[in-house]
């Protein structure tokens, strides 16, 4: 490699050029040349050399400012430069040195000393080429490994669950049977319940898997972000009322209709109103009584936002640290953990953001902001892409 090494020799003395062309062409190397500062960065792009010889005094862009450039890219770094200067005074090395020259020659020179550091400096730099080699090669193996890790607590989690839904359809499956050989019809019903609530599980658990797993874009279409929030709220009145919760509706009246995603808008809704639902369920504080607002506001600069805002158990530090990784719950056994994973994932898709508010025992609000087309610009007639 030594001999077929690349040298880019820079000096705008035509004379030291033609000369250190002809002696290095007779070792073996390949050359190529410059004539100023500009030249150079253009060749060193062009050429690639493996090591460059490279004059101080020059005009345009001088011999320091080449070398402070090329040392501050991360593909021309690691090509080492050494600085050919009738400057030799002590201050001067040293600047060069420190703008990143890796050494310091000073004219006029004895060639055999300057073809030595070109040998030395060459396999130098094929040495540390190597080892960069091996270090991106571990990064990479790194990376698959981390990933690979990743995947297996996925898969334990998931395994964990799907244990308990298990035992829930077991616990249904074993009443259902009692109560047959009883003829108990109360057992029937209760083992039946039973079955069916964990059903709803598991197809909620693959709904929220599929909604991860794929990259999903939004299906742009005419509609009315205030009729998406409303069918939300008629959607989870019913189980509110269960647990004595208010669900307030405060939609913004001047928002009208708007080209977005409502099946998207409408996940991020559900998933949110829900939370909010069991964040009161899961309240202990009995005196309060619990409201749920789902709120819309047209903002002036093309974006919607929606809140969803509850009095309910709120959320200690360390929860809202976890809250967007997948498959964390604090709900056992009731929980995917998948919720919001899903909802940050749909909001970004359709280039907004979802932000959160937490005040333990006091309640939280969660805020989700998208960028929306207006109907008369936009031009939609219906569905686009
Ligand atoms: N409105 C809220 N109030 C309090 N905690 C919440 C709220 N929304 C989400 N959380 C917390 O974030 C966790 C993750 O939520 P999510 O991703 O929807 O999964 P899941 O609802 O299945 O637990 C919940 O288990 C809960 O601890
Ligand atoms: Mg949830």
């Amino acid at each position: 490699m030594t001999n077929k090494a690349k040298i880019l020799i820079v000096d705008d003395n035509v004379d030291t050029v033609e000369l250190l062309t002809k002696r290095f062409h007779a070792e073996g190397y390949d050359t190529s040349e410059a004539y100023d500062g500009e030249q150079a960065l253009q060749q060193v792009v062009e050429y690639q050399p493996d090591i460059i010889l490279l004059d101080i005094m020059m005009p345009k862009i001088d011999g320091y400012e080449v070398s402070k450039r090329l040392k501050s890219y991360d593909n021309t770094k690691h090509i080492p430069i050494i600085m050919l200067s009738a400057k030799a005074r002590v201050p001067d090395k040293i600047k060069g040195l420190d703008l990143g020259a890796d050494d310091y020659i000073v004219k006029p020179f004895d060639y055999r000393e300057l073809s030595q550091r070109v040998k030395y400096w060459v396999t130098v730099k094929v040495e540390v080429e190597e080892r960069l080699t091996k270090i991106r090669q571990l990064e990479k193996e790194l990376i698959q490994s981390e990933r690979l890790a990743a995947v297996g607590q996925t898969v334990a989690s998931l395994a964990h669950y799907v244990k308990n839904i298990l035992f829930g359809l077991k616990g249904g499956v074993y009443l259902v049977d009692e109560a047959f050989k009883e003829n108990d019809t109360d057992s029937l019903k209760d083992g039946w319940d039973l079955v069916e609530s964990n059903m709803g599980r598991i197809s909620g658990l693959v709904l929220d898997l599929l909604e991860y797993s794929r990259e999903r874009k939004p299906e742009y279409e005419k509609c009315f972000p205030n009729e998406i929030a409303d069918d939300v709220c008629k959607l989870t009145q019913e189980s509110a009322k269960e647990y004595s919760i208010e669900i307030i509706k405060d939609f913004d009246p001047s928002m009208g209709e708007a080209v977005m995603d409502p099946k998207g808008i409408h996940r991020c809704l559900l998933n949110l109103v829900s939370n909010a639902i069991d964040a009161c369920i899961y309240d202990s504080n009995e005196e309060k009584k619990w409201v749920v607002r789902v709120k819309t506001i047209l903002e002036d600069d093309g974006m919607v936002r929606f809140e969803v805002s509850d009095n309910g158990c709120g959320m200690d530090e360390e929860t809202k640290k976890k809250l967007f990784t997948g498959f964390f719950t604090t709900k056992e056994g009731r929980g995917t953990g998948l919720g919001l994973l899903n909802t940050q994932k749909i909001a970004q898709e359709h280039g907004g953001t979802i932000t959160v508010n937490s005040q333990l025992g006091q309640g939280s609000t969660f805020t989700i902001r998208m960028p929306y087309r207006d109907v008369a610009t936009s031009g939609a007639t219906g569905k686009e892409d």
